[in-house]
């Protein structure tokens, strides 16, 4: 299994454009930025899937030299995107998918709800390309090209802003890709580590998690992690450590967590807990 990071920030990314904290000033004067996360997996690096289509992810395509369409052709690599949310980090970049002759996306039905009604990119998008809507169902494998598989668990029913109108459902979700009997879960909002999810990353070769914030009140006490659906990754640090035989990355870093230095005392304690922080353009091979 091949993957490519594309993206490794939060909304807004990093820097953020109307943010001068000391972080997005760092990440401005050291040109240390980063996209919105994303990644590109593949079973047999020829069929490639994106799990979520960032605002940012016509730049991340330009910049994967393996999702180029192929020399002479209109073509691209690119089989299928698949949601973990309908938030408009993860689904915004979408249409920028327009040109595509057709776009098979994955998600929960209820993900492919919010996009067909709160926000109608599905309908708008039906005008230009044709969009087949695959509904992926909590625990239940679903076989895509290349020899992969993907299997969602649902997460958290934390909802996006914009679809506070929609009744509670599967809103969040992580994917694990398994290939040739080597595994990757993907979970950019992980609100809890519960059982389904330590079930998903049981025998795991790798997973990215949600790194959004160090701590739970990093963006002050009105507005703790926990509320906005994340889970703080100094909570996760212990959880990681006791899972030897899966490596951490953590990824969706917020521009005000302090693992966007790499010098920073906090990403010490990530690395003693045997995890890292991803970085944009990272290449992994299972
Ligand atoms: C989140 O990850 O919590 C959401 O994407 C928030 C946002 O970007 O508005
Ligand atoms: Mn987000
Ligand atoms: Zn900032």
């Amino acid at each position: 299994m091949k993957i490519r990071i594309l993206g490794t920030a939060a909304g807004g990314g990093s820097p953020q454009w109307n943010c001068g904290c000391p972080e997005c000033e760092e990440a401005r004067a050291t040109g240390r930025s980063r996209t919105q996360d994303g990644v590109a997996v593949s079973g047999d690096g020829r069929a490639w899937y994106l799990v979520n289509a960032s605002p940012d992810l016509r730049a991340q395509l330009l910049a994967t030299a393996e999702l180029r369409p192929p020399a002479g052709t209109r073509d691209t690599p690119v089989r299928g995107i698949l949601f973990t949310s309908a938030e408009l980090d993860h689904t915004l970049g979408l249409l920028g998918l327009r040109e595509a002759a057709e776009l098979d996306v994955y998600a929960t039905a209820w993900v492919h709800e919010a996009l067909t009604t709160a926000f109608p990119l599905h309908t708008v998008l039906s005008g230009y390309t044709r969009v087949r809507r695959h509904d992926v169902r909590d625990g239940e494998p679903v076989t895509l090209a290349g020899g992969l598989r993907v299997t969602a668990t649902v997460l958290s029913a934390k909802r996006p802003r914009y679809a506070n109108e929609q009744a509670p459902g599967e809103a969040v979700c992580a994917y694990r890709f398994d290939a040739g009997g080597r595994s990757f879960v993907y979970a950019p909002g992980l609100a809890a580590w519960t059982p389904a999810f330590e079930k998903a990353i049981s025998d795991a070769d790798l997973a990215a998690v949600d790194g959004t914030f160090f701590t739970e009140d990093e963006m002050g006490p009105a507005r703790p992690a926990s509320g906005m659906g994340h889970l703080a990754v100094r909570e996760q640090l212990p959880l990681i450590h006791a899972r030897p035989r899966t490596r951490f990355l953590f990824t969706h870093l917020n521009n005000t967590n302090p693992l966007l230095r790499p010098d920073a005392p906090e990403t010490a304690e990530v690395v003693a807990a045997g995890a890292a922080v991803a970085f944009d353009g990272q290449s992994l091979e299972l």
